[in-house]
């Protein structure tokens, strides 16, 4: 069985969308993994075809109603197996890599993508869903959310990616962030390759990626830094030196 992702949307014509190109779209075609795109809109009761309702208590825009996203998570829920089902939101627990890597080990995911100001919150808390954000910014919908979910996931399911051992060694895998990178021409406008990549020695080259990366994420994100060594936080760790292991 292939791992299953449904989407619950008012705009179903944007899936597969980037996912139907490169690694993730072969791997559509392969049967890899499995799309279903659930138009919300289906489950409206009246003629209008209703989803949404003005907010309780004032304020602008439209909230999607609980009684429409619940008939339609309760058709996604009986189409597939079971599976976490998540709502893409700007509230939710900030996505990780940690937890794409326990979905994609998974069956799958159902996700429901918000628009407006968002969906009832009643829905939410009846359906247990767990809500999740995408980053400290407001997009216009939850569906850009959930194809940067589903790709991220995607990527790490069996035979996707070519070798195995790029996953293992890729940013946040280790809790840091990667090594730069670098490529032929070893001389590119004056600038030149490490010469320790160029030595074959492999257990320095592992060394000195091993430092990089210790160096660009105590730089860059002293909060993953402060993760890996809890003790150092606020003394050694942020003033250049690596703390010690
Ligand atoms: C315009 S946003 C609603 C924003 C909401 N009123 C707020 O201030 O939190 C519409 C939909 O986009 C999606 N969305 C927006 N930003 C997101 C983010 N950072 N992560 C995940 N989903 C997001 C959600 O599904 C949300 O319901």
């Amino acid at each position: 069985m292939s791992w299953q992702a449904t989407i619950l949307t008012l705009f179903p014509e944007m899936f597969p969308g980037p996912l139907g190109h490169s690694l993730a779209g072969r791997a559509l075609r392969d049967g890899v993994w499995g799309l279903e795109a659930i138009d919300i809109r289906g489950f409206a009761t009246d003629r209008h075809r209703s989803v949404d309702d003005t907010p309780c208590g004032g304020g602008a825009g439209m909230v999607l109603r609980p009684d429409v996203v619940d008939a339609a998570i309760g058709a996604a829920l009986a189409a597939g197996p079971a599976r976490p089902a998540l709502v893409m939101t700007p509230r939710g627990v900030p996505l990780s890599q940690t937890r794409v890597r326990a979905l994609a080990e998974g069956p799958g995911a159902i996700l429901l993508c918000g628009r407006f100001e968002g969906i009832d919150q009643r829905v939410i808390e009846a359906r247990g869903l767990e809500e999740i954000s995408i980053g400290d910014y407001v997009l216009s919908g939850g569906e850009p959310a959930a194809m940067v979910l589903l790709d991220a996931c995607i990527r790490l399911l069996p035979g996707v990616m070519g070798a195995a051992a790029s996953a293992e060694e890729e940013s946040f895998s280790q809790g840091l962030l990667e090594y730069p990178h670098y490529t032929r021409p070893t001389e590119w406008q004056g600038r030149a390759v490490p010469p320790v990549l160029l030595s074959g020695h492999h257990a320095e080259i592992a060394r000195w990626r091993r430092a990089e990366a210790e160096r660009i994420t105590r730089e860059r994100r002293p909060d993953l830094w402060a993760k890996l060594h809890p003790d150092a936080a606020g003394a050694g760790a942020m003033d250049g030196r690596p703390a010690a292991a």
